[in-house]
């Protein structure tokens, strides 16, 4: 079932406010570095870091599959500079070959199955320039994030434009294998309120490495986070530069 905190527009339009830009912002600004490139931002979502990525002179395509996402991206100032393209990562057909493809705000934890990362990382691969990189993160499952998936730790109260001021918590539902499942509590005041549920895999260091070889992928590097330290049993992210 498609996430509807991406696919409804109200939500969808909640998102920018929840999720300022940070570290990972920077980190892979500075990946795309200042000579232009093109550049793919696969789940790009409500599109922010692709146009700042098209501001700064890159060649830039953003998909994602969720119309509430696009809708929200294609609005945004100095947006008719980027491709939009309404499409999930194992479908992507496009004529571009890229210099980089970007999976940002931990897009790659929604591939649920072996098959399912198989697909998109074939398929991304095969968007790549003969030496283009693949860059994402997926959380490290050793940090247990869910754990802090509460109402009493993720609680914030956010002022949407054209919305108003939307209360908005995290909910760990049960955790099945390297699935978790989770709900994001929306309160839009007045009774008005929507439960999204969602689920995320955390994939282990050992088995992403097997699946990128198993892609086509030869040259990985790791970090553990935004800083570039290495990656480490106990580092927040598994940060990959694959190519
Ligand atoms: C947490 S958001 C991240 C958005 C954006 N990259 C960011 O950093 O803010 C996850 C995004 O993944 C997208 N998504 C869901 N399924 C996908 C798939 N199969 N392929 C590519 N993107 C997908 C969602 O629509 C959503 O926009």
């Amino acid at each position: 079932m498609p996430d509807i905190s991406y696919s409804d527009p109200r939500l969808a339009a909640v998102y920018d406010a929840l999720n300022p830009a940070g570290a990972d912002t920077a980190f892979y600004l500075d990946m795309a570095g200042s000579e232009p490139k093109f550049v793919l931002d696969m789940g790009c979502g409500t599109g922010a870091l692709a146009v700042e990525l098209a501001r700064r002179g890159h060649k830039v395509t953003g998909a994602d599959p969720a119309a509430g996402m696009m809708a929200v991206a294609r609005g945004r100032a100095g947006a008719d500079v980027v491709d939009w393209i309404e499409s999930d990562a194992a479908s992507l057909d496009v004529p571009t070959r890229f210099d980089l493809v970007f999976m940002t705000g931990h897009v790659f934890q929604v591939f649920l199955t072996d098959e399912a990362i198989a697909a998109a990382l074939r398929n991304l691969r095969r968007h790549l320039k003969h030496n283009g990189r693949i860059v994402f993160e997926t959380r490290n499952p050793a940090v247990r994030d869910w754990e802090g998936w509460t109402q009493a730790d993720t609680a914030s109260t956010v002022e949407v434009a054209g919305i108003g001021r939307v209360a908005v918590h995290y909910d760990m539902t049960a955790v099945d294998g390297q699935l978790v499942r989770y709900e994001t509590r929306f309160d839009f005041g007045g009774g008005d309120k929507v439960v999204a549920p969602g689920v995320l895999r955390f994939v282990e260091r050992d088995q992403l490495a097997a699946m990128l070889a198993q892609a086509g992928f030869t040259r990985v590097e790791w970090y553990g986070d935004w800083n570039l330290s290495p990656a480490l049993p106990t580092s927040p992210e598994l940060i990959v530069v694959a190519g």
